[in-house]
């Protein structure tokens, strides 16, 4: 497995493959990494002839006051597992090599950039589409794969991709959960030991809201009021927000007629946890 710091010798990898006739599969993650993300290496596989997974702590996806400096990082824990997944390259780039001092261009997807975790990130999706764009073109994979646990994360690439024409097809691999339904997240380290026990709450209520979806309850506040309550009796989380939209674009629900996206955002102390199900 190569290691690779530069943008240029990422770019001649990648063509040296190519031109291999090996198509490129392609992981972007911020490290620390658990069985979620080795579970989209996994897929990627399934898709690819090579795989490259990224491992950058992408500042600009990071407000002033978030955890931009505590989020865990052990790298060589993660050459280890990305090897042992027979990972075939691992891009791994300084700030220096991805922002230059001068760096002014940023990509912005409107609207679905404002939604959800928008609401209390505003700018954090234009970090993740910039970065995203920037490893596309100096991967440049024919496929790429992403988590359904940021599926608002998914919704926007998809959004992206096919608005700038980025030749990549764009995957999307299903959450991954503790054994007691948390779905992971690098995360789950900053939880206390009384947080972390609380937090297994979040994926209740969405089974909640699974069952009562399921015995043909269409009333999503109600739903969410449910929800609510089971979060509040057995929690001291503050919720940031429980959402229903239409599971592909971020719009307005349609319990009677599409896919429904429940999503939930909570703070276990300062550490913030999102989750969510799809209803149909
Ligand atoms: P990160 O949080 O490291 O996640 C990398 C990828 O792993 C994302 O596609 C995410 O959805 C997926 N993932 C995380 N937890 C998962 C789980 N429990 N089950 C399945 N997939 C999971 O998301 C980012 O990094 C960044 O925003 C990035 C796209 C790399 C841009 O900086």
């Amino acid at each position: 497995m190569k290691v690779i710091k530069t943008i240029p010798q990422m770019r001649d990898w990648s063509r040296q493959q190519n031109s291999n006739g090996f198509s490129i599969g392609f992981v972007p993650t911020m490290g620390y990494l658990h069985e979620g993300h080795l579970s989209l290496i996994r897929e990627a596989k399934k898709h690819a002839q090579k795989i490259v997974v990224s491992i950058y702590v992408n500042p600009t996806q990071f407000a002033p006051g978030e955890d931009l400096d505590a989020y865990p990082r052990d790298f060589k824990r993660d050459e280890q597992l990305c090897a042992a997944e027979g990972v075939d390259a691992v891009f791994y780039p300084s700030n220096e090599e991805m922002y230059l001092p001068q760096h002014k261009t940023f990509v912005i997807t409107e609207e679905l950039a404002t939604k959800l975790c928008g609401q209390s990130r505003p700018t954090h999706f234009r970090g993740v589409t910039t970065i995203v764009a920037k490893l596309f073109n100096i991967v440049q994979p024919q496929v790429a794969v992403f988590g359904q646990k940021d599926a608002q994360q998914a919704i926007i690439i998809r959004r992206m991709v096919e608005d700038l024409n980025f030749p990549v097809q764009i995957i999307t691999a299903p959450i991954v959960r503790e054994a007691d339904g948390l779905a992971m997240s690098s995360r789950n380290k900053y939880l206390s030991i009384r947080e972390r026990q609380e937090a297994v709450f979040i994926n209740r209520s969405l089974e909640l809201a699974r069952k009562s979806f399921s015995s043909g309850i269409r009333d999503l506040e109600a739903i969410r009021a449910q929800m609510e309550a089971l979060l509040q009796k057995n929690t001291s989380a503050r919720i940031d927000y429980i959402e229903f939209t239409d599971a592909e674009t971020l719009g307005r629900p349609m319990p009677q007629e599409a896919p429904v996206l429940l999503a939930v955002a909570a703070y276990f102390g300062k550490t913030r946890l999102i989750d969510n199900t799809i209803l149909e």
